[in-house]
C-alpha cells in the first residue's frame, strides 16, 4: 500500500491547486491527481489566462491602427502577425502552468497522472493513459473537476468551425464573419478579440439583453458601446440548427427565441458560448454515494463537505459564479477547515469583470436585484467624460455607478464600465469586505489625476454631491 496522504485533490485547476498549497503550507501531507499533461486547469490552460492572453495583444492591434493619431503618434497600419500572437499566448500560458509546477514542488505536493476516481471515501484511484492503475489511501478528499462548455443540442462542435473557447483561443486565421452565440463573459470577450483582428462578429442571444446577471443600465451603455466597435447584436433569438456548405461555410439558422421565422446567417466560425456545465464525468460519484444537486453539482455544506464524509468539493464543481478566484478562495477555505481553521468566503463580495475594452467590473448587489428585494437604496453615478486623467488617456467612455443603503448608508453593489475597471473595482470589494459607508470612500484622499477618483466621485454622489460634475 502507498504512502497515506492527509489529502488527496482530483483537478490542479485554481480551486485545487490554490488548496494544495494552502494545505500544504498548513502542514498537511497533499497529494493532486490531474488528468491533463499540464497543471492549472481550465484557467491557466484554455481559460482565463490565454484569453486574456490576445485580449491584451489584440486590443493594442486595435489601438495601434486607431487610437494613435489622436495622441500625435503616426505610424504605417499595423500587420497583424497571428502566429507570433498565438506565441505569446502559449508562451504565457507555458509560464503560468510552469509556475504552479515550481509551487507544487516548493510545497513538496505529490502529483498524480491520471483520472482520478473515487470508490469509497478514503481512497482515490488513479487510471493513467498507460501503466497500471494506483491507489491512493487518504484521509480527504476534495473534488476540483471544474466545468466544460455546454453545447447546442444537434449541433457538432469540431473547434475548427464550430467552436467551443477551446477552438476560439487557437483559430489558425482570422474569420470574415464570426458568429457568437450567447451574449456572455465568454462571447463578449473572444468575440471582441476577432472583432479586433478583423471579423465581422455578430452575436446571438437568447434574452433580451447581453450579460444576464450584471446591472441591466450597464449591460445597456456596454451593449452601445460594443455596437459602435461594430458588433452585431441579435436579442431575444436562438440558433435552431447549423449546416456546414460544400465550399466549408456555414449557414446557421437563427430564429426568435419565441418561435417565428427562421433567418439564416452565413460565417466562417461559428462560437458556441452558452455557458459550462460542472464537469463529474468518471469519479464514480454514484458509487462512492455523494449527492448531486438539480444541475449536476456537487451538493456540498457550509463547510465545503459533500453528503458523504470525508469528501469535500470546491470550484466550478459546485454552486455559485464559475470564477477562478471564488475557486481559489474554496480552495483556501476547505484547506484551513481541515486543518481546524474556520475557512469562510464572503460570497457577497466576490469581484467579476469582463475583459473587454471598456472593461466592465461588478461587485455586490445590482440595481435589479435590490428593486426585487425591495430595497431602500440611492445611487452615486459618475462618468468618465468628467475625469481628467480619462481625457488625457482618450479613455472617457463608461462611468462608476454605487449603490447603498438609504438609512445606514452601507455599499450595497458597485459597477464600473471603463478602462482599467476590472483594476479599480477592488476599493470597492475592500470597502464591502469592511461593511464600509459611502462616506468612508467619500473621505477618502484619492491620487490626483486617476481613474479610481470617478470612484471617489461617485461616492461624493451619494452624500453632499460629486464636485466635478
Ligand atoms: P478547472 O479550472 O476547470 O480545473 C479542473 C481540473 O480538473 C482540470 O485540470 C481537469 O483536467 C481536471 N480533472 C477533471 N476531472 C478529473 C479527473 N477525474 N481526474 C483528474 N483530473 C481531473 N474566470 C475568471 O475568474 N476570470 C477569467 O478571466 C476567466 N476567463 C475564462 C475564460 C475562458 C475561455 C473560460 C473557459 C473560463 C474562464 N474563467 C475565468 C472561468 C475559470 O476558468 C473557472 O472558473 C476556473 O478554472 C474554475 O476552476 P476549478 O479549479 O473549479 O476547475
Ligand atoms: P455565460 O453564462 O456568461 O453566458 C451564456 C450566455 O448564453 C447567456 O447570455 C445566455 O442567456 C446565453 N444563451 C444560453 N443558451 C442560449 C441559446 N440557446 N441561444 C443563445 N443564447 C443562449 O456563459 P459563458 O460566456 O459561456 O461563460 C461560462 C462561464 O465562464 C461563465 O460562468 C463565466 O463566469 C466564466 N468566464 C468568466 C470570465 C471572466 O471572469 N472574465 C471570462 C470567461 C468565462
Amino acid at each position: 500500500m502507498a504512502d497515506q496522504f492527509d489529502l488527496t485533490i482530483i483537478g490542479s485547476g485554481p480551486g485545487g491547486y490554490v488548496c494544495a498549497i494552502r494545505a500544504a503550507q498548513l502542514g498537511l501531507k497533499v497529494a493532486v491527481v490531474e488528468k491533463w499533461p499540464t497543471l492549472g486547469g481550465t484557467c491557466l490552460n484554455i481559460g482565463c489566462i490565454p484569453s486574456k492572453a490576445l485580449l491584451h495583444a489584440s486590443e493594442l492591434f486595435e489601438e495601434a491602427g486607431h487610437g494613435f493619431k489622436a495622441l500625435g503618434i503616426d505610424i504605417p497600419a499595423p500587420q497583424l502577425n497571428l502566429p507570433q500572437m498565438m506565441h505569446h499566448k502559449a508562451d504565457t500560458v507555458a509560464s503560468n502552468v510552469g509556475g504552479v509546477d515550481y509551487l507544487f514542488k516548493k510545497n513538496k505536493i505529490t502529483v498524480f497522472r491520471g483520472i482520478g476516481s473515487i470508490p469509497a471515501a478514503g481512497k482515490v484511484l488513479v487510471t493513467p493513459q498507460s501503466g497500471p492503475q494506483q491507489e491512493i489511501a487518504t484521509k480527504n478528499i476534495v473534488i476540483a473537476t471544474g466545468s466544460v462548455s455546454a453545447n447546442l443540442p444537434g449541433i457538432a462542435i469540431d473547434e475548427k468551425t464550430v467552436v467551443t473557447s477551446t477552438g476560439a483561443l487557437t483559430l489558425d486565421k482570422v474569420p470574415g464573419k464570426l458568429l457568437v452565440i450567447g451574449a456572455g463573459v465568454i462571447g463578449l470577450e473572444l468575440g471582441s478579440v476577432w472583432a479586433r483582428l478583423g471579423a465581422k462578429v455578430t452575436v446571438v442571444e437568447y434574452l433580451d439583453r447581453i450579460l444576464p446577471g450584471m446591472d441591466s443600465e450597464v449591460a445597456r451603455q456596454f451593449q452601445r458601446m460594443l455596437q459602435k466597435q461594430g458588433m452585431e447584436f441579435k436579442l431575444s433569438s436562438k440558433v435552431a440548427g447549423i449546416d456546414k456548405l460544400e465550399n466549408g461555410a456555414l449557414q446557421v439558422r437563427v430564429e426568435p427565441a419565441k418561435g417565428g421565422d427562421i433567418e439564416l446567417l452565413d460565417a466562417d466560425v461559428a462560437l458556441v458560448a452558452i455557458g459550462r456545465r460542472p464537469f463529474t464525468d468518471g469519479l464514480g460519484l454514484d458509487i462512492a454515494g455523494v449527492a448531486m444537486d438539480e444541475r449536476g453539482r456537487v451538493r456540498v455544506d457550509g463547510h465545503y463537505k459533500s453528503s458523504v464524509d470525508g469528501i469535500y468539493a470546491i470550484g466550478d464543481v459546485i454552486a455559485g459564479p464559475m470564477l477562478a478566484h471564488k475557486a481559489e478562495d474554496e480552495g483556501i477555505a476547505v484547506a484551513e477547515i481541515l486543518s481546524g481553521q474556520a475557512g469562510h468566503v464572503n460570497y457577497s463580495a466576490i469581484p467579476s469583470v469582463v475583459y473587454t475594452n471598456p472593461e466592465v467590473a461588478s461587485v455586490g448587489k445590482t440595481e435589479d436585484e435590490l428593486k426585487a428585494d425591495g430595497v431602500n437604496y440611492k445611487i452615486g453615478k459618475f462618468p468618465f467624460t468628467a475625469n481628467g486623467r480619462a481625457k488625457a488617456m482618450l479613455a472617457t467612455q463608461g462611468f462608476v455607478k454605487i449603490l447603498a443603503d438609504v438609512e445606514t448608508d452601507r455599499v450595497l453593489g458597485a459597477h464600473i464600465v471603463g478602462k482599467n475597471a476590472g483594476e479599480m473595482i477592488h476599493e470597492l470589494v475592500t470597502l464591502m469586505e469592511f461593511s464600509g459607508a459611502s462616506e468612508d470612500l467619500a473621505r477618502t484622499t484619492h491620487a490626483h489625476p486617476t481613474l479610481s477618483e470617478a470612484i471617489r466621485e461617485a461616492a461624493l454622489a451619494l452624500g453632499d454631491g460629486a464636485i466635478h460634475i
